[in-house]
């Protein structure tokens, strides 16, 4: 049954290639036609996969360099800087008062950053507002204790490997959500290579689902 089909088809398709043969025009205007169709798209694609997620985000400077690597060597751990209170809060980012254990309006080195940082923040007694990369919208429950002791879970899970980073990246903000890249995805496209590349919903509900065999309630990391 099969090779009787095949057959025919075979014979119906040394019939188109008899035609086209007999009329070489057509061929070629075909030809022209599949060129500027696979430039076209080319064109479309690279634009698009390129200067897309350029325009998306608008990127941001933090105030001033910060090296981690440098200070991590200096002070010995992350906990100094980043720690849990008594009550099970988080500190977040470090306040001045941390780094002026070691730092005075006198910058100790030669770099610009510390310049920067000696005059326009410790000689001005002024707080540092850095950016914060993994900022969740305020409708979002985070608890660190419940992921670091209780879970156990290292920083760079979710962070990626800015604890041995010795330059601040630059924020980058979705023009249209007002989400920040660390949130939204470092890959427009979605595809995720590392587990700190989003923390959308549903990063958070599959590890959930994962780890302890539930999504968790709304109510769990809404408020
Ligand atoms: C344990 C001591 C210590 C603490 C705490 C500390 N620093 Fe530093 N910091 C240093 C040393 C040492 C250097 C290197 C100085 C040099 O250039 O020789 C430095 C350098 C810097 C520089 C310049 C680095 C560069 O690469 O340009 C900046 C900016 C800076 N610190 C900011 C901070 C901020 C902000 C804090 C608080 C969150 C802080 N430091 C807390 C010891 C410390
Ligand atoms: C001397 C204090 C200090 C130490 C030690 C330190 N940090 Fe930080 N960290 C900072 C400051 C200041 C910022 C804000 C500037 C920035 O984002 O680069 C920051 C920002 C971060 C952020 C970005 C948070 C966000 O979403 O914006 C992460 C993640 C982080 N630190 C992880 C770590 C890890 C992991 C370690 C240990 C390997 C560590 N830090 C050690 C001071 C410190
Ligand atoms: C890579 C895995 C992972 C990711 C990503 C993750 N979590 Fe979790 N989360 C856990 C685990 C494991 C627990 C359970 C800890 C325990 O049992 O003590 C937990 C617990 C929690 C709890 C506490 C629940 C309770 O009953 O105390 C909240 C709230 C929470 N997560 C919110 C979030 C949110 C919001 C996000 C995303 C922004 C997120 N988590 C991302 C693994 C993850
Ligand atoms: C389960 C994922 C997860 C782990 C593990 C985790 N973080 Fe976070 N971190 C988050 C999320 C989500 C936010 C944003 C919270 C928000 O905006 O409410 C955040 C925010 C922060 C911030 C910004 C400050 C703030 O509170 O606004 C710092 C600094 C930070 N984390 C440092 C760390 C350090 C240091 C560790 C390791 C000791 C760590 N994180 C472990 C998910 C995680
Ligand atoms: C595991 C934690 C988690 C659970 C459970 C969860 N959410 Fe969320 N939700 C998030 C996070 C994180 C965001 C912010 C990032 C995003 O938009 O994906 C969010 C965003 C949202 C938003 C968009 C808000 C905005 O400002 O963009 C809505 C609406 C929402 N959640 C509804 C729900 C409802 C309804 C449920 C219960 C069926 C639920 N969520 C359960 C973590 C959670």
């Amino acid at each position: 049954m099969s090779k009787i089909e095949n057959k025919a088809e075979n014979g119906s398709g040394e019939g188109v290639e008899k035609g086209t043969a007999d009329d070489p025009k057509d061929d070629k205007g075909l030809g022209l036609g599949v060129i500027f169709f696979m430039v076209a798209f080319l064109v479309c694609f690279l634009s698009g996969w390129l200067l897309f997620p350029k325009l998306l985000y608008s990127k941001k400077e933090q105030p001033f360099n910060f090296d981690h690597k440098l200070h991590v060597a200096e002070v010995g751990d992350c906990e100094t800087c980043h720690f849990l209170r008594e009550d099970g809060t988080f500190s977040g980012l470090p306040s001045m008062e941390s780094c002026l254990e070691c730092h005075t309006d006198e910058p100790m080195g030669e770099t610009k950053d510390e310049a920067i940082f000696a005059r326009e923040y410790v000689a001005k007694e002024k707080e540092v507002p850095w950016l914060v990369y993994s900022k969740q919208p305020d409708c979002v429950f985070f608890s660190h204790a419940a992921h670091i002791n209780g879970a156990g879970m290292d920083c760079i899970t979710c962070h990626g490997p800015i604890g041995e980073s010795t330059t601040s990246r630059p924020y980058e903000e979705n023009r249209i959500t007002g989400y920040s890249r660390d949130i939204w995805g470092k890959n427009i496209w979605g595809i995720k290579k590392h587990s700190w590349d989003r923390m959308k919903m549903d990063d958070c509900a599959v590890c959930h689902k994962k780890e302890t065999g539930q999504q968790g309630y709304c109510f769990q990391c809404h408020k």
